[in-house]
């Protein structure tokens, strides 16, 4: 009998896209060195052709397919880091077809830190191109039903349960100076600054295509407003479905999902986007509040998420 993990690469060894968990996010996967199966990715997922994805390799041994960096701090950030939640905007190699990488030519690359991914893609025997397995601009899905929900139509997925780390990797580009962080993630910029030393230029990402980036993104079907005293003040918070990581608030909402049992960040990244889908499904929510917290640690992931989703209501 076989597997899911092993239908799962063989459905990408044969051209096929399918969805797969890893430690942050799902991915829609396919393989990379295959454009036309590439392109179904930027189909299911109705993404602009000028937003690059991330490719995902099993082991390091892989890496020279994919990029010709000779940079050491690779390899210090690869062992520190992979598998993990790190994206490491690299040079690439003439193997990757330039839809994977938007024209551009970088590549970014990381390690899973999920077993399930991780034997998904070495059984496959290709690197796997993928970005989250949402609908562009939407919530990304941290666990099946979510991928389902919003791309009933992908060939396969691969079901590994709930995300453990639930918002997207850091993505981080080297400098001759030092490094520039493209995304905020689960990795913060702290640790990075263990391993190597920061660079504070201007970020690259507004011109490198990196929707990423942009003002407005991750957004959720009904408006999401960031807490503040304006907020406190609407007549009609009943209809509200609030995200809530203090406890301080709780009193004013009727509809309240906790994000942290210990007011622990890392709860809050995990909860997060499984928060949103769920008030995004509720029938008596019009409207979501999130409580924000301190720009700081994994808090500057999760406050980048929650402006972009809270971005066309400020
Ligand atoms: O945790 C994650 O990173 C998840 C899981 C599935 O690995 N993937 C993910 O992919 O979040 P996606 O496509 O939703 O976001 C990837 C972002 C792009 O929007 C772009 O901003 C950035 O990565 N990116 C990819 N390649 C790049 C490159 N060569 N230069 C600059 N930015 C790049
Ligand atoms: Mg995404």
């Amino acid at each position: 009998m076989e597997t899911d993990i092993e239908k799962a690469a063989r459905l990408i060894k044969a051209g096929k896209v399918v969805a797969f968990p890893t430690e942050t996010v799902y991915g829609l996967g396919a393989n990379a060195l295959d454009a036309a199966a590439v392109v179904r990715i930027f189909e299911i997922k109705e993404r602009p052709a000028f937003d690059p994805l991330i490719v995902h390799i099993a082991h390091l041994k892989d890496l020279p397919l994919i990029s010709t960096s000779t940079d050491e701090r690779v390899m210090l950030l690869a062992e520190k880091f992979w598998p993990g939640p790190l994206t490491i905007v690299l040079p690439k190699t003439k193997l990757i077809p330039d839809i994977v990488t938007s024209g551009l030519p970088t590549v970014g690359v990381r390690m899973p830190n999920h077993s399930m991914a991780l034997e998904m893609i070495s059984t496959a025997g290709c690197p796997v191109a993928a970005p989250s397995a949402n609908k562009f601009g939407r919530v990304s899905p941290t666990n099946a039903a979510h991928v389902r929900k919003q791309l009933p139509c992908v060939d396969f997925v691969l079901d590994g349960g709930p995300t453990k780390v639930g918002i997207e990797s850091t993505i981080v580009t080297l400098h001759e100076s030092g490094f520039e962080i493209l995304r905020h993630g689960f990795i913060t910029r702290e640790q990075l600054e263990e391993v190597l030393p920061y660079f504070q230029g201007e970020s690259k990402a507004k011109t490198a295509a990196a929707p990423g980036m942009l003002k407005s993104h991750y957004s959720p079907i009904k408006p999401l407003y960031l807490l503040s005293d304006k907020i406190l003040g609407r007549a009609d918070l009943n209809n509200a479905g609030f995200i809530s990581f203090s406890g301080i608030y709780n009193n004013r909402f009727e509809n309240i999902v906790m994000v942290s049992k210990n007011t622990l960040l890392s709860e809050y990244a995990v909860n997060l986007f499984s928060a949103i889908h769920s008030l995004e499904e509720s029938n008596n929510i019009e409207y979501i509040v999130a409580e924000p917290v301190n720009d700081e640690g994994i808090g500057m992931a999760i406050m980048d998420r929650l402006r972009k989703a809270a971005y066309q209501y400020l």
